[in-house]
C-alpha cells in the first residue's frame, strides 16, 4: 500500500520534523507500506489562486510545485497527515495545500498525527482536519495526538511517553482495512 506522510508545518525550527520522523518509523513497522514523505516546506506551494476549483480541473497543474504535490497525492493509496495546532486549527500551509486537491483524495483512507506544545496535543486541529478531509471524501481512520511534544519527542524522533504509539498503530490498522474496501 502506497502511503504519503504529509508534514504540515513549514516554519523555521519546526518541531514537526521530529514528529514526522517518529511517524515514519511507526509506519515502517506496518507490513506492505511503501512510504513517501511530502514535506510542505520543501514543496513551497504558492497560495492557491487557480481559476478552476480542483474538482473542475481536467489538466495537470502547470505550476511545478502544485504539479509535484498533486502527483504524489494521486500516487498514494492512503495518507498520514502530521499536523501541529495553530490557533486551534491546522496551519495555513496545510489548509492551502489541501485547497489544490480533490480527485487525488477521493475515497482514500488517512490517519492523522497531531501535536502541540500544549497538553492536548493538537486535538482541536485534528478535529478540524477530520472535518475537512471528510468533506473531501477521505476516510479518516483515526487520530494520534502527542501533547507537550517539545518534551515528549526527542530530536531523533524517539517518543518519550506512552500512549500515542498505540493510537497510531490502531489508526494504521484501520487505515489498511479502509483501503481494502471496494471503491
Ligand atoms: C502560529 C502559532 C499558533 C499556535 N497555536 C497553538 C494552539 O492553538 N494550541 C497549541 O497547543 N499550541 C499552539 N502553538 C504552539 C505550537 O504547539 C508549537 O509552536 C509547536 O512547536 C508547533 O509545531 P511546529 O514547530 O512543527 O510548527 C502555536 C504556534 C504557532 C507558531
Amino acid at each position: 500500500m502506497k502511503i504519503v506522510v504529509i508534514l504540515g508545518s513549514v516554519r523555521e525550527g519546526r518541531l514537526g520534523e521530529r514528529v514526522a520522523k517518529w511517524t515514519l518509523a511507526e509506519a515502517a513497522k506496518v507490513e506492505g507500506f511503501e512510504l513517501k514523505l511530502a514535506d510542505l516546506k520543501e514543496l513551497a506551494l504558492p497560495v492557491f489562486s487557480d481559476a478552476l476549483t480542483p474538482g473542475m480541473r481536467q489538466e495537470p497543474y502547470a505550476e511545478p510545485a502544485a504539479r509535484a504535490w498533486s502527483e504524489v497525492m494521486a500516487w498514494a493509496d492512503g495518507f498520514i497527515f502530521v499536523t501541529p495546532e495553530y490557533n486551534h486549527t491546522v496551519p495555513g500551509a496545510l489548509d492551502n495545500a489541501l485547497d489544490y486537491l480533490w480527485r487525488e483524495l477521493t475515497d482514500k483512507p488517512a490517519a492523522i498525527v497531531s501535536y502541540s506544545n500544549g497538553p492536548m496535543g493538537g486535538a482541536r486541529a485534528a478535529d478540524h482536519l477530520t472535518a475537512m478531509l471528510t468533506y473531501m471524501k477521505v476516510l479518516v481512520s483515526g487520530v494520534a495526538s502527542v501533547g507537550l511534544a517539545d518534551k515528549n519527542i526527542d530530536e531523533a524522533g524517539a517518543l518519550l511517553v506512552a500512549g500515542p504509539e498505540r493510537a497510531l498503530a490502531a489508526a494504521l490498522t484501520r487505515l489498511v482495512k479502509l483501503g481494502s474496501l471496494p471503491k
